[in-house]
């Protein structure tokens, strides 16, 4: 299965939930974002002793190619796409089995949703499929509990589905990366963790 981490904009939570996702799945990464956040967290894990995780960093359109031409559909994989729009981002959102779109529960929100659902109309009709964005509420107020805004708001568009599972904005999750470790690696189980488990069971009933 190719899970792919997409939106058109940064700072949403791509690379965080691809991090945490990859190691709690044991799955690869391929990282497809310029800013190479990713290899960095790696690095960072390296350093601390800890084994260095399996991240793929295609340097062109011809080298995702072919790794994709050739990949085993029965080995699952997580793709970071950048957050930017292009020809290669196109490219990993088209061949991906679920598509994750992170996205926070603000009204600011809506412009940049609204410009990555044109994107994923613009995929759909060039390749005459219907492609469905999952859209993750990611960096939450833990206290939320109304998202009735969103919920709304994604009704509208055909290209989006909202998952029921939600992330919050929780500590942990960035203080563990910051360490180069997963969310799955600390020695007793949180609330990061358990949310974290709701969305990987959500993934595996999408598809
Ligand atoms: N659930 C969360 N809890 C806490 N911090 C988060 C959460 N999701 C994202 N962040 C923080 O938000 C910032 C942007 O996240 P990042 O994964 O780099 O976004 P993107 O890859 O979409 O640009 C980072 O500083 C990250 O640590
Ligand atoms: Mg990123």
């Amino acid at each position: 299965m190719i899970i792919t981490i997409a939106h058109s904009k940064g700072g949403v939570g791509k690379s965080l939930l691809a991090w945490h996702l990859s190691i709690a799945m044991n799955v690869p990464i391929v990282d497809l974002d310029f800013q190479r956040t990713l290899v960095y967290v790696d690095q960072l894990r390296q350093l601390g002793g800890l084994p260095g995780r399996e991240i793929i960093h295609p340097q062109s359109t011809e080298e995702f190619m072919e790794l994709f031409n050739a990949w085993d559909e029965s080995r699952d994989v997580i793709i970071d796409v950048g957050g930017f729009d292009s020809d290669l981002n196109r490219m990993a959102i088209f061949l991906s089995d679920v598509i994750i779109t992170p996205a926070v529960d603000r009204a600011t929100e809506i412009a940049g949703l609204h410009k990555f659902h044109d994107v994923m109309k613009e995929i759909s009709a060039s390749t005459e499929t219907e492609l469905k964005a999952n859209i993750l509420l990611n960096d939450v107020s833990p206290a939320a509990r109304d998202f009735s805004l969103m919920e709304g708001m994604i009704a509208q568009f055909p290209h989006f589905e909202l998952m029921k599972s939600v992330v919050s904005h929780r500590a942990d999750f960035y203080k563990t990366m910051n360490e180069g470790k997963g969310i799955s690696e600390l020695p007793s189980s949180t609330k990061a963790l358990e949310e974290l488990q709701n969305v990987i069971n959500e993934i595996r009933g999408i598809k």
